[in-house]
């Protein structure tokens, strides 16, 4: 598929007139090996950019408006704001996303005084875990620092990602996906440490495996609100924990620091969430060595471990995937599977020996339908870079 060719088409479709002189932009979806619900606790995260991602042309207009239209959700028609009075309107519906980076540049004194006409297209599978949320909002951030002669960084742009995210929409989430998505580089992981926003990228050279995600096409409601819940709860913690210790965050703690000073956490609820989210950094910390070390088998049985923490003490699992991680433990040549991203559904990450991968994908898919009636889809992990101006 020439996607440019087929936004071409699009953006003439539905903005009338040509789209010459348009430019074209694309921004990655992300998968996080390891440390989950750990970003917005001060903790690190492992996460890389995809080679999957959205894709967009733009062109400035001559008046205020900012017109959005996606040709994977061509039944909602257009979508409209006006950058004299940009506000969240609901039949926006997905462009509200990419609305509130423009209202998020605005906060911070980036104001941007000509329209524009976006028309775009993405192949990252919503609500699965892999950021289609934090990739349009970088698609949108990139295309205004290009654009518009900005002068901030990709650091910067991921922020107002976030922003426009917790603030304009809704949706409380912590930092890792917009960085990853801004800061991908091909064939590494970050290793971002969200205390700081300090990070290094780690080469991913698995020779004799490959990362593979499992989409479970399951997505339950209201992951939005039980997102919110967890961060609520993992923040009352933090405070019981400072009514004694001196942190920033549930990432300042060791394992044994946090085993001595859990009874100030009087909520059981709360004592679980922050076990989750200490334990977890310590494993991100200690997979990233484990690969330093050429120590993938370490690695996946701390991925492994991930996923029962998830499952057990932070609860963002739900038994699909939790059968679907049961069934690709099972299968010989997996070193390591776990849930990925925010959780309630969506995907699994896995590294599988090179030998096993034809095994591994017709036992996963045919032992899930088997046990829950449900058709997963299986892709490789294609590692790629951060979002950029296309040619
Ligand atoms: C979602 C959020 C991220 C992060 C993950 C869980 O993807 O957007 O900030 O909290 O969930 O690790």
């Amino acid at each position: 598929m020439d996607i440019k060719k087929e936004l071409t088409e699009g953006f003439s479709k539905y903005f009338g007139g040509s789209a010459d002189g348009a430019r074209f932009f694309f921004s990655p979806g992300r998968v996080n090996l390891i440390g989950e619900h750990t970003d917005y606790n001060g903790g690190h995260v492992f996460p890389c950019a995809l080679t999957m991602g959205s894709y967009a042309i733009v062109k400035k207009r001559d008046d205020k408006k900012i017109r959005f239209v996606s040709l994977n959700f061509e039944n909602a028609g257009i979508s409209e704001s006006n950058l004299d009075d940009i506000q969240y309107v609901k039949k926006n519906g997905w462009a509200n996303y990419l609305i509130g980076v423009v209202w998020a540049f605005a906060e911070a004194g980036y104001t941007i005084d000509q329209g524009f006409d976006l028309a775009m297209w993405g192949n990252i599978p919503s609500g699965a875990g892999l950021s289609s949320s934090a990739s349009i909002e970088v698609l949108m951030g990139t295309i205004l620092k290009t654009m518009y002669s900005i002068p901030v960084d990709m650091v910067a742009v991921a922020k107002f990602g976030q922003k426009s995210e917790n603030d304009f929409c809704g949706m409380n989430c912590g930092i890792m996906d917009q960085f990853a998505v801004a800061m991908g580089k091909k064939d590494n992981a970050i290793f971002l440490d969200t205390a700081d926003l300090s990070y290094e990228y780690a080469p991913i050279k698995l020779s004799d495996a490959k990362i593979m995600i499992t989409n479970s096409h399951v997505k339950h409601s209201l992951v939005d609100s039980a997102y919110n819940d967890r961060r609520r709860e993992s923040t009352n913690a933090l405070k019981a924990l400072q009514t004694k210790l001196s942190i920033n965050g549930l990432g300042d703690l060791t394992e044994d620091e946090f085993e001595a000073n859990k009874s100030l956490i009087s909520d059981p609820v709360e004592l679980k969430r922050a076990k989750h989210a200490v334990y977890e950094n310590q494993r991100t910390i200690k997979a990233v060595a484990a690969l330093k070390n050429n120590d993938i088998e370490s690695f996946g049985k701390l991925m492994n471990a991930s996923h029962v923490s998830l499952r057990d003490d932070y609860e963002v699992s739900c038994p699909e995937v939790d059968k679907l991680v049961e069934i690709e433990w099972s299968v010989p040549g997996v070193i390591g599977s776990r849930i990925t991203g925010g959780g309630f559904g969506g995907c699994t990450v896995s590294i599988v020996k090179n030998d096993a991968l034809e095994n591994f994908k017709k036992t996963v898919l045919s032992e899930y339908k088997k046990a829950c009636g449900i058709d997963a889809e299986i892709y490789e992990a294609e590692i790629g870079d951060g979002a950029r101006e296309l040619v």
